[in-house]
């Protein structure tokens, strides 16, 4: 059976058509991305062994591994079984080769953070996309703590020079809602004299916590302020990593707006600071039903079934804003299907992700005739033009641009090109597959 997509004469153009009837079937979401970073960091500066599966193959991660690997670590990998022998942060070696963390910023600020304790000269670069993304956020707090770190623009980009040493706990208030700041300053911290703490505006994912316990670091949470003591040391162990609810954001969206569809996923992760993807759902009318929850290693994880819906425009914006920050692409082309108008607010963070998203949202979704418009901290959807239009879209380089792109495609009256698909591998890597797996064609 032909299926819908395929590769254009050029290898980075995708050709998507749209002969779709349906999209049915199940299918098991891939390893979350914070989680499966912070597996390998957690692992190299432990004592022992750890033990990680269903680790996300995406090229993010397999960045944090060949970090690690360069700094000495002994990390074995078998599919998405990984073994890792615990360093701890003596046992990390001086690099004679630049730490090369492509396109993630994940691994750039949190390694900034664990490197800023431990006595070794660093460099890090990362992709043109990481170059433009901001580091002072990360890089002011820990000079605060004593860290000698440059960059160009004093610090604020890669590529990094970090020379390790001898840290001061530090009570930071942070501007902005991030799990990348609070971590990396955390990871310090655990290296750092006396106590860390870090509060934030909203609560941010909560990963680098959860699984801190999990390696048996003892922390203290208070509202939106999370403290730990230096100097604790971190004992190996084994991870099973949660289906990354953020790539199942969209088949979620998918089975919500492709007629005849009915989608279940498998052992998605169901942290509540990453689950606003299902209120949003809920709040404009989804059937979504959510089954069989339980907990692995601290996260809650449930298999979810999506069936087409009917759905109504709402407001998103506040507290919610950190919990689906990742998915408001996909959500904007969910509300793009929704009966009236989303406001989308208080998401100015979205500027500074792989790409500027209020920007490469709103231009990829004009392209194929959703009525959308910018504004400064967010996006409105006018539930309108129900019916998107085939054209000429762009990744930008970015994987959930891209993803939310082929999605739209679905829907699409005629041909959808792609540029620039590969960008889908930093998360999904087998996307396509899913994809084409649930197709039913007409
Ligand atoms: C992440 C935190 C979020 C998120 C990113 C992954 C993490 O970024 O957007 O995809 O793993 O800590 P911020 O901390 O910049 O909000």
């Amino acid at each position: 059976m032909e299926k819908m997509f395929s590769r254009g004469g050029n290898m980075d153009s995708l050709k998507l058509r749209t002969n779709i009837n349906g999209l049915n079937g199940s299918i098991d979401i891939p390893g979350d991305k914070s989680i499966s970073h912070r597996s390998i960091m957690l692992g190299a500066i432990a004592q022992g062994k750890t033990i990680v599966d269903n680790f996300l193959l995406g090229d993010d991660c397999l960045r944090t591994i060949s970090c690690f690997e360069k700094l000495g670590v002994n990390i074995r990998l078998d599919k998405d079984h990984v073994e890792i022998e615990g360093a701890g942060f003596d046992g990390l070696r001086e690099s004679f080769e630049v730490l090369d963390t492509g396109n993630s910023g994940t691994t750039t600020r949190l390694m900034v953070g664990l490197l800023s304790g431990v006595p070794i000269h660093t460099c890090m670069i990362g992709d043109e996309s990481i170059a433009k993304r901001p580091m002072k956020r990360v890089t002011e707090p820990l000079r605060q703590m004593g860290a000698k770190i440059d960059g160009r623009e004093d610090g604020n980009f890669t590529p990094l020079a970090i020379r390790g040493g001898s840290l001061q706990g530090i009570d930071y208030v942070s501007p902005v809602a991030s799990a990348q700041v609070k971590s990396s300053i955390l990871l310090a911290g655990l290296h750092a004299q006396g106590t860390t703490s870090v509060t934030e505006p909203h609560k941010s994912r909560d990963h680098t916590e959860r699984m801190l316990r999990a390696f048996g670091c003892e922390l203290e949470e208070d509202g939106l302020t999370v403290k730990l003591k230096g100097g604790q040391k971190l004992s190996g162990t084994n991870i099973l990593v949660p289906g990354d609810i953020s790539s199942a954001a969209f088949f979620l969206v998918a089975g919500a707006i492709v007629p005849n569809s009915r989608i279940i996923l498998k052992n998605v992760g169901m942290n509540p600071t990453r689950t606003g993807i299902i209120d949003v759902l809920l709040q404009m009318g989804a059937r979504l039903e959510i089954e069989n929850e339980r907990i692995k290693n601290n996260e809650p994880i449930a298999d979810l079934i999506i069936h087409t819906s009917e759905l109504t425009g709402i407001e998103i914006g506040g507290d919610i804003i950190p919990r689906l920050i990742d998915e408001i692409p996909v959500i904007a082309l969910l509300a793009s299907q929704a009966q009236g108008k989303t406001v989308i607010k208080d998401a100015a963070e979205l500027k500074v992700k792989e790409t500027n998203r209020i920007d490469t949202v709103v231009g990829e979704l004009s392209q194929l005739g959703v009525v959308i418009e910018p504004t400064d901290d967010g996006m409105i959807i006018y539930g309108e033009k129900k019916q998107l239009t085939g054209g000429k879209v762009d990744s930008h380089g970015d994987h959930r641009i891209g993803m939310m792109l082929a999605i739209a495609a679905c829907i699409a009256d005629s041909e959808v090109t792609l540029t620039d698909s590969e960008s889908i591998s930093v998360s999904y890597p087998n996307f396509f597959e899913h994809l084409d797996l649930l197709i039913e064609e007409k």
